[in-house]
């Protein structure tokens, strides 16, 4: 069965307080991974940040100790072959790249692995489900994109929650993440749909207290999770 996941998006964050940012949502119990935005400013219209960043902020939150914090790492990048490495070594643990993004994503896939990193893959709003099919059995996880790549806090497109509800009835065990525009009011069709890792960037980090969104979106993945096994 899988597990719910909730994967803060540090888009959203104040970046001149980005370690006690990112410390105020890890400590609200709820959140095991954190979902880190790397975006080149050629596969989308947008510059963010890169291994250095993550390399700084893994300082903060070291690999060691029982229960380290997952570093998701989102690659909105174009030649998504070139940063495998850097990300190694910055201390990611997970690398998605985007299935438009390569003409090969099978050695990509490989070279992921090869540099011990969990290898996951996405897919644009525009991009139909079933390009994923070929490589799902190699993937630990897919992210469906609810929203364009490129910039946090646009709506959530509830019309890719078809795409999800496929996925999830093929794939029961696989991780299906959701991206953009996650919060409160959204979660309800993206946990019936069959997503179990949710990215939220601006739901978590705006507000005073994240705990109360963490919670809530992290017990409405559960419930669902929970009915679609009995
Ligand atoms: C968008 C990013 C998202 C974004 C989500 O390109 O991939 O991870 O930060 O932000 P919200 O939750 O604000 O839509
Ligand atoms: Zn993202």
């Amino acid at each position: 069965m899988v597990k719910p996941i909730i994967s803060p998006s540090i888009l959203a964050s104040d970046f001149a307080n980005l370690g006690c940012n990112c410390q105020k949502v890890v400590d609200t119990g709820d959140v095991e991974w954190l979902h880190l935005d790397v975006m080149d400013g050629h596969f989308v219209p947008n510059i963010s940040f890169g291994a250095p960043i993550i390399s700084a902020l893994r300082k903060q939150f070291p690999k060691t100790g029982d229960k380290p914090i997952i570093f998701d790492c989102h690659m909105m990048v174009s030649d998504p072959e070139k940063w495998i490495e850097d990300i190694a070594k910055a201390g990611g643990d997970s690398y998605t790249f985007h299935f438009e993004a390569t003409k090969d994503p099978n050695s990509i896939i490989d070279l992921i692995k090869k540099h011990g990193l969990k290898a996951a893959m996405g897919i644009k709003p525009s991009t139909p489900i079933e390009e994923v099919y070929p490589y799902a059995d190699k993937l630990d996880m897919v992210l469906v994109m609810t929203v364009e790549p490129g910039f946090g806090g646009q709506k959530f497109m509830a019309d890719m929650m078809p795409k999800v509800e496929k996925l999830r009835a093929k794939y029961p065990h696989l991780d299906i993440e959701v991206d953009g525009g996650l919060g409160k009011d959204t979660i309800q069709p993206a946990a019936d749909a069959g997503a179990n890792v949710i990215v939220a960037g601006t739901s978590v980090f705006k507000p005073e207290d994240p705990k109360e969104v963490t919670s809530f979106l992290k017990s409405t993945v559960e419930k669902a999770i929970e009915s679609r096994s009995k």
